[in-house]
């Protein structure tokens, strides 16, 4: 008993050793909440920070009562996201509004460039030296305003802000092992490119299953458009809530074992070539996109992507599903 007592508390010592503090911003919502939960149960967690514009304190109060070692911070109302942010490694920002049925990502631009862009100017000044996990939609257009924040601060590093694309990742694991009849857990299938409808791009080539052409086009087209499905059993009730919070704290787990020195990061959407930095030495592989901005326009286009640092080959499908969508420039096979 004194034993298993004994290796119990060195494990939560040295996970105290490797702890970081991490923001949730956006933390009532539909993800926020769910989210923190899961974050909460991270031995990797030393600070739970939750911010939001309403009701932080009620989900603060609650998820604190939870017997895992993170502790939990609470900050509530606009223009109060600094107070929030001292100290923190990792920011996951879930912060804006959701689709509702017939909506793109892209028609939520308007809201939410400006609830990103006003979190990043937070970011810059009270935690300059975090990583920053964008889950806010359109991710495509919400990782560069946020890029272009922090290089107006000139904190900007390209090798910590990611755009949070696991959810395609996610649902491409399940939708191909339901497909294959396969183990879910032991199914591992790559996306790439960014998050919205046909820049997301699911190697399917490359996941070691057998697939036709009608397959292959019926898994891609679920696997482009999965967000879709739950938009529309909600029926005006939001978006994915609880699979993106599964996905946001598998991300930012990865993430937290990683600065810990204990695990692998897959995709997410990166400006820039993105070098590996704090990602360390523990990654399968990095993918990273650039998006380019329209010409004197405020606005970002989900074209022009570039895609690099892909040591592993990518198949004969994969390739032509680049050039169909002319990503070809810039892409090391
Ligand atoms: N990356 C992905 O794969 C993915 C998946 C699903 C949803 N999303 C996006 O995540 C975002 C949140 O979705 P949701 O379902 O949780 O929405 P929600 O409306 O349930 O929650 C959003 C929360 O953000 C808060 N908020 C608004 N403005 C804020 C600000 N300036 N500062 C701090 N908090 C603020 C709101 O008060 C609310 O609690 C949406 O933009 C949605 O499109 C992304």
């Amino acid at each position: 008993m004194f034993s298993r007592l004994a290796t119990r508390a060195s494990v939560n010592a040295s996970a105290a050793r490797s702890a970081s503090n991490v923001a949730v911003l956006g933390a009532a919502g539909g993800i926020g909440q769910p989210m923190s939960l899961l974050i909460k149960q991270s031995p990797l967690v030393g600070e739970l920070s939750l911010y939001d514009v309403v009701n932080t304190p009620g989900v603060a109060a609650d998820l604190s009562h939870c017997c895992t070692p993170a502790k939990v911070r609470s900050t509530v109302g606009a223009g109060n996201a600094e107070a929030a942010l001292a100290g923190m490694d990792v920011v996951v920002i879930p912060a804006g509004v959701p689709r509702k049925p017939g909506m793109t990502r892209d028609d939520l631009f308007n809201t939410n460039a400006s609830i990103v862009a006003s979190l990043a100017e937070a970011c810059a000044k009270a935690c300059p030296n975090a990583m920053f996990l964008i889950i806010s939609n359109p991710v495509n257009s919400t990782v560069p305003i946020f890029a272009e924040t922090l290089k107006k601060h000139g904190v900007y590093n390209k090798s910590k802000l990611m755009g949070v694309t696991t959810l395609d990742v996610v649902r491409a694991n399940t939708f191909v092992a339901e497909h294959l009849g396969a183990d879910v857990s032991a199914t591992k299938v790559d996306v790439i490119g960014g998050h919205a409808g046909t820049t997301i791009l699911p190697l399917l080539s490359q996941c070691g299953g057998a697939f036709d052409d009608d397959a292959i086009a019926a898994l891609t087209q679920r696997i482009m458009f999965g967000g879709d499905e739950v938009v529309k059993a909600k029926d005006g009730a939001g978006s994915a809530t609880l699979s993106m919070a599964y996905a946001g704290a598998h991300f930012a787990g990865q993430l937290l074992g990683t600065r810990a020195a204990i695990g692998p990061v897959r995709a997410a959407y990166c400006l820039d070539a993105i070098g590996l930095g704090d990602l360390g030495d523990h990654c399968d592989f990095v993918v990273g996109v650039v998006g380019k901005a329209v010409d004197g326009d405020d606005h970002w286009n989900a074209k022009g992507f570039h895609i690099f640092d892909m040591p592993r080959q990518i198949g004969t499908a994969a390739t032509q599903c680049l050039q169909a969508l002319g990503i070809g420039a810039g892409v090391h096979l």
